[in-house]
């Protein structure tokens, strides 16, 4: 399909790009400019995944990758074709809260929640890369993850209350 870019009046054709997107297949036309967070947000009404900067510097978007987080702000939906994408809608077990989302409801690790869903992911992503090993790494490897309610401490006891029972969930033996 060929379409004009708002604003730009330049002609594109729309890519098919296959995700695994949640555990599901999902064949998907996109733009060649739609990011990632616009194909999750606005194609899919996937809201969970929050717009903050829109420029790589709040996290609110982050999203897992092929399990590895990442702003999906930064990144266009036709260079991910056959990847595998969660968001905080896919990372509930049916009825039951991810570890990490039931020990932020535990810990009162918010306030607005805004920049909630991406600490969570970004959370779960930071544990399975295992190079989190004392509270100080998990600091600095979440700093990315801006909360401006200031709930940081809060955030980072759920972070290592639920780091255990999150590990055991990646199947990972190394401690964050
Ligand atoms: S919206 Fe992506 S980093 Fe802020
Ligand atoms: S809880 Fe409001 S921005 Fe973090």
């Amino acid at each position: 399909m060929s379409t004009n870019n708002p604003g730009t009046g330049i002609h594109a054709e729309a890519h098919t790009v296959a995700l695994e997107l949640n555990g599901e297949r999902r064949e998907l036309e996109v733009q060649p400019w739609t990011t990632l967070l616009d194909l999750l947000r606005e194609q899919l009404g996937l809201t969970g995944t929050k717009k903050g900067c829109d420029h790589g510097q709040c996290g609110a978007c982050t999203v897992l990758l092929n399990g590895r987080r990442i702003n999906s702000c930064l990144t266009l939906a036709v260079m991910q074709d056959g990847a595998s994408v969660v968001t905080v809608e896919g990372l509930a077990n049916g009825g039951e809260l991810h570890p990490m989302q039931a020990a932020f409801v535990e810990h009162d690790a918010y306030q607005c929640g805004y920049c909630t869903p991406g600490q969570i992911c970004s959370a779960i992503g930071m544990i399975g890369e295992g190079r989190a090993q004392s509270k100080e790494d998990v600091r600095e490897q979440m700093s990315g993850n801006l909360c401006r309610c200031g709930a940081y401490p809060n955030i980072l006891a759920a972070i290592d209350d639920a780091a255990e029972q999150t590990r055991e969930a990646l199947g990972k033996e190394s401690t964050p």
